[in-house]
């Protein structure tokens, strides 16, 4: 084992399989040097959950850094994504191969529909449900699937998403209330794209006021909000000292009284795509 300094909740899903309830976030860490340094600072650190997707083109960079680790290929936990060019049940069957091959490590731990494309994210769902029984997939969920897309799958699938991806943050958290839910009766993990909100709000003086009481970071307070809701939380760094404050959330936990606090600071922001207007 190497120096792994932080040990990581791990969440149950649906299907048996568990997920570390903090992975690094890998959206634009594209270029290959820097991109290895910072994984290989993540691993030493203890992240083992990596988030990332073929319109990331960092797939192979990500297989590349776990297998110069030396670390157990079983101890990481790989989430890819189908882009939308690729949907379509035969395009999504060849795009889950061309992942795999990318990733390098034999299986994909979680393989995602980036985004709900109205006509053909059900085709596209009945070739992720085949990549399960051929073994190249230990789970298979969504990304950006409001309630009606959720719903709608529900009604026409074989098996129910494992995991939801989506922007998740407390100022957006109550406006997606029917969405999350519906995951939680359905026994789908919210997973938190955007947690830190891109930097947006980690000088909002509320959350600095907070933060300040904790001893911890806007960031970490971001973080922590996520877990204690038991979300999977995937903060993006390709900084080495944010990387290890992203994870230096395991040592505190908010109080009932300050996350309904935080829960009430909605303000139906989101800093990347909304997908609510999706058929
Ligand atoms: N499924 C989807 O449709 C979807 C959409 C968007 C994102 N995602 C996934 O979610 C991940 C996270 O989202 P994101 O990257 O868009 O946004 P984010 O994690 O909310 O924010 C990342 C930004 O915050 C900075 N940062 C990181 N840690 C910080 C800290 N402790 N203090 C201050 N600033 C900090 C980063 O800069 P440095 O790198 O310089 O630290 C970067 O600019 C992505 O990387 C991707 O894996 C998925």
């Amino acid at each position: 084992m190497q120096n792994q300094e932080h040990s990581i909740a791990s969440i149950k899903l649906n299907n048996g399989f568990t997920i570390p309830q903090l992975g690094l976030g890998t959206y634009r860490m594209t270029d290959r040097s820097l991109a290895l340094k910072a994984f290989a600072f993540a691993i030493e650190k203890g992240y083992r959950h990596f988030d990332t997707a073929s319109l990331y083109e960092n797939e192979a960079i990500i297989g590349e850094a776990i297998r110069n680790s030396g670390i157990n290929r079983a101890e990481f936990f790989i989430t890819s994504k189908l882009w939308n060019d690729d949907q379509g049940y035969d395009r999504a069957k060849r795009a889950i191969y061309r992942s795999n091959e990318e990733i390098g490590l034999g299986y994909i731990d979680l393989y995602l529909i980036h985004w709900p494309v109205s006509k053909y994210r059900l085709e596209s769902w009945r070739a992720l449900e085949e990549s399960l029984k051929e073994g190249i997939c230990h789970s298979i969920g969504v990304s950006n699937y409001m309630a009606n897309h959720l719903r709608e799958l529900y009604e026409n699938c074989t098996v129910f998403p494992a995991v939801n991806q989506i922007e998740l943050h407390p100022f957006n958290y109550l406006s997606r209330s029917d969405t999350l839910e519906l995951c939680s009766e359905k026994g789908v993990i919210p997973a938190a794209y955007c947690p830190l909100t891109r930097g947006q709000k980690l000088n909002d003086p509320k959350l600095l006021h907070l933060a300040a009481q904790y001893g911890k970071t806007p960031a970490q307070i971001l973080i922590r909000w996520g877990i204690d809701h038991g979300f999977c939380e995937i903060p993006k760094s390709a900084n080495p000292a944010r990387i290890e404050e992203n994870i230096s959330v395991f040592d505190f936990e908010l109080s009932e009284e300050d996350l309904a606090t935080i829960d009430s600071w909605d303000k139906n922001l989101s800093v990347s795509w909304d997908p609510s207007k999706v058929d």
